[in-house]
């Protein structure tokens, strides 16, 4: 399993590589500072950071310039006279790619998918998704479409770095004209915007925006362990401290982890607490060192995590991981909030059979991560696309998908009312909170650097060798963040 992982890691770099005709050298995405701000508009962190992200660039500028294809969509006309959509759609197949393939993440494309057949019944949905969370499996396949010119009508995409290297890679359309059609502008927070933007053209549409430094946990687990549910540990020595009382409860793995892209998610997590916002932000744009001893504290941190945990193999999928905590197995899991459409699922009761928390140690920091949705270059039915995309930018579209999904909607119009206590908690904290981004859902690292931090992490899991993890990660930031 693990090499097969491995393998599918290195081949999407190698192939991006190819495509960037370059040593996969490309720029990242620098996380936001730390922007707290007004409701809506802090989006994916405010700031000078956020919006460099999606900045300039030569390569940059190549990919958007280039291509007749993309001059269509770049260039032209007036508001709504090309992107107004014709009545019932465009007809024709569209071809959807995502990693939403099973379980509960499906049940939030399935959501999605109603309200484009309702719109536009002349198009057909063709769900292309391939399983595998955090696209495990979906971005080497895509990676290789791709390259063979054989793309989908629409792939899901990270807002932030990743996304810059399909720009880059002049895989994707503009759309500046259908946000122009459809007043996207104007709902979608400018931070979050910025980071779909080159070169002054937008290219993808936001589905949702995930959180990733949350701990879900087990009320009765922690309860029978003598620990309040309602109050986290304030660290991550804390959290330790919980974790010992758990396994005194008889309880021998105290925390569910599961495969690669999990360990790197819950690594990202405490080199937040360990370093705080600010210099968890700098390792992005080389202003935190990745040889920085606060550096070694977290990785020493995160090995002792490690000894509460299960044993994995690289391929486990994040649902094994929640479904040991509601089945009592673990009393913890760090995963993004799509974790609970699992719950849900299970017919867990909020605040009953489980609880949720930001990672202790960065109580009022939010680790963000966004999907969103893409025209790419050579797409069979471009129009039918543009239909798909107007269901994800519309209101009722991401009501109907973060509902179902765990996120929150990336529009700032969509009242939290009718969302469950989960959601209405986390758009209160997005609000409010410091942003920072993603390692492993590309927010702060394109893909290339992913899969050497995945690497990194996936031989630490055999080796438990701090010093040898903190040299990878030290290559790993060299070879791959901007110059
Ligand atoms: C993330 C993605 C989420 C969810 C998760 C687990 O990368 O952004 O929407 O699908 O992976 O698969």
């Amino acid at each position: 399993m693990r090499r097969t992982l491995l393998i599918a890691s290195l081949a999407v770099a190698s192939m991006l590589a190819a495509a960037c005709g370059s040593s996969g050298s490309a720029s990242t995405t620098p996380a936001p500072t730390s922007g707290t701000s007004a409701a809506g508009t802090s989006a994916a962190g405010s700031s000078a950071a956020g919006t460099s992200a999606a900045g300039s660039s030569a390569a940059g500028s190549s990919a958007a310039g280039s291509s007749a294809a993309g001059s269509s969509a770049a260039g032209s006309s007036a508001a709504g006279t090309s992107d107004a959509g014709k009545p019932g759609g465009a007809g024709g197949d569209v071809g959807v790619f995502t990693w939403w393939a099973d379980g509960s993440e499906k049940q939030g494309l399935d959501a999605l998918v109603k309200i484009f057949g309702e719109n536009y019944p002349n198009d057909k949905f063709v769900n292309l998704a391939v399983a595998g969370g955090a696209g495990s499996n979906a971005k080497a396949k895509l990676a290789s479409d791709l390259q063979a010119g054989n793309p989908p009508d629409s792939f899901q995409g990270h807002a932030g770095a990743e996304l810059t290297d399909y720009i880059k890679n002049g895989q994707i359309e503009p759309l500046d004209d259908l946000y122009k059609a459809e007043g996207w502008d104007a709902v979608f927070p400018k931070d979050l915007l910025s980071r779909l933007t080159m070169d002054g053209h937008i290219y993808s549409v936001p589905s949702n925006i995930h959180r990733a430094n949350v701990v879900w946990a087990n009320n009765a687990v922690l309860t029978k362990a003598g620990l309040d549910p309602k109050a986290p540990a304030k660290d991550i020595k804390g959290w330790i401290a919980d974790m010992d009382k758990i396994k005194a409860s008889g309880v021998s793995t105290p925390l569910a982890i599961a495969g690669t892209w999990t360990q790197v998610e819950l690594l990202e997590t405490v080199l937040i607490s360990d370093l705080g916002a600010d210099g968890y932000n700098g390792l992005f744009d080389g202003k935190t060192k990745w040889d920085d001893a606060k550096v070694t504290t977290a990785l020493n941190d995160y090995k002792t995590l490690l000894t509460y945990a299960n044993t994995t193999a690289d391929g486990d999928d994040w649902p094994g991981a929640i479904d040991a905590v509601i089945d009592g197995k673990s009393a913890y899991n760090v995963m993004g909030d799509w974790a609970v459409a699992e719950f849900n699922s299970k017919n867990q009761k909020d605040g009953v059979d489980y609880s949720y928390f930001a990672v202790p140690g960065q109580d009022g920091v939010y680790d963000f991560l966004a999907d969103s949705f893409t025209l790419p270059k050579g797409a069979k039915n471009p129009e039918g696309t543009k239909d798909w995309l107007r269901t994800i930018g519309s209101a009722e579209g991401q009501k109907a998908f973060n509902l179902a999904k765990g996120s929150i909607p990336a529009r700032t119009d969509v009242a939290s009312d009718g969302f469950p206590p989960y959601q209405q908690w986390a758009m209160d904290q997005f609000k409010k909170d410091t942003i920072v981004s993603s390692i492993a859902h590309g927010a702060a690292v394109n893909l290339s650097w992913n899969t050497d931090i995945s690497n990194a992490v996936s031989q630490f899991y055999g080796s438990r060798d701090v010093a040898g993890l903190q040299t990878a990660l030290v290559q790993a930031a060299q070879s791959n963040m901007a110059g």
